[in-house]
């Protein structure tokens, strides 16, 4: 596997590359992420991954400068998942000068939910996936729906600058216990870790009710919230939403049966965890 920070010298490597499959990251690598690289392998040729923690989407009181950094471990994973070229630029590489031009995605979309509680973050995110685009030029790239919100944001972006580039969405990867990996349960302490699952059975629950044809949305919501509440946590939001454009359903969309996605962020201690579940 190649190890490429500068921009130039990924373009040299990338020339002439037609079907090349993107999977970036912010590294600290987990099976989850793997299991990206692994899709991306079955639509492209070669897989090419970035590691960049981009301060960009971190709000000021986030955890930019404790995000978990784990580059040599990551590369030996990557190299097992026999991965062409790792795409891992510095900030200077990445941003040489401030970054003033931006991507800023809809606030119908950008605004809600993660965007509502993370101001400026997919603007953060839609800049930097929009950079990393431009380096890799992938004709794909794979991103996870355990960050639904994000894989949906950039897949209109991508549709609505007739990007070069489809967007994959690999299924979220689970411990057996239920909890989504993700970077940041590495926060969590051993009692936390063992209370976390309770947010995918709250998921859980929350569809059950919708495929019995309980559908007071309003009430579903805040129950979950409740419930999460009681053991501890401290809930941002359970949503239920409709899948094609993450607006609440109304009734006539319920009686329909739109496809709906059941969404949720929550913190527990000090970790914020995120998790979705379509119904
Ligand atoms: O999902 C992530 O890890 C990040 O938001 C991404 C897509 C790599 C952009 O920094």
């Amino acid at each position: 596997m190649k190890i490429i920070s500068s921009i130039e010298e990924l373009r040299d490597q990338l020339s002439g590359q037609l079907r090349t499959a993107f999977v970036p990251t912010m590294g600290n690598l987990h099976e989850g992420h793997l299991s990206l690289m692994r899709l991306a392998r079955r639509h492209g040729d070669p897989v090419v991954a970035s590691i960049f923690v981009n301060r960009l989407q971190f709000g000021p009181n986030e955890d930019f400068d404790k995000y978990p950094r784990t580059f040599q471990a990551d590369v030996e994973k990557l190299e097992k998942e026999g991965v062409y070229v790792l795409f891992a630029p510095t900030e200077k590489d990445l941003y040489p000068e401030p970054q003033e031009y931006r991507v800023q995605p809809p606030d119908g979309l950008g605004n809600i939910l993660e965007g509502e509680f993370r101001p400026g973050f997919f603007n953060g995110v839609c800049t930097v996936v929009t950079k990393l685009f431009s380096c890799v030029q992938p004709r794909v790239a794979v991103f996870g729906k355990k960050d639904y919100q994000q894989l949906m944001i950039v897949r209109n972006m991508a549709r609505q600058f007739a990007l070069p580039t489809e967007i994959i969405g690999a299924e979220t990867f689970r411990a057996e216990d239920g909890l989504a990996l993700s970077s940041r349960n590495m926060y969590l302490s051993p009692a936390e870790r063992a209370e976390a699952p309770a947010l995918y059975a709250a998921l859980n629950a929350v569809a059950t009710e919708v495929r019995a044809g309980h559908l007071d949305v309003f009430q579903l919501e805040h129950k979950a919230m409740d419930g999460l509440a009681a053991r501890g946590w401290q809930p941002d939001y359970v949503s239920i939403r409709k899948r094609i454009d993450l607006q609440p359903p109304n009734a006539g969309d319920l009686a329909q049966g739109a496809p709906l996605v059941v969404l949720a962020a929550a913190k527990l201690g000090t970790t914020r965890l995120i998790d979705n579940l379509e119904i």
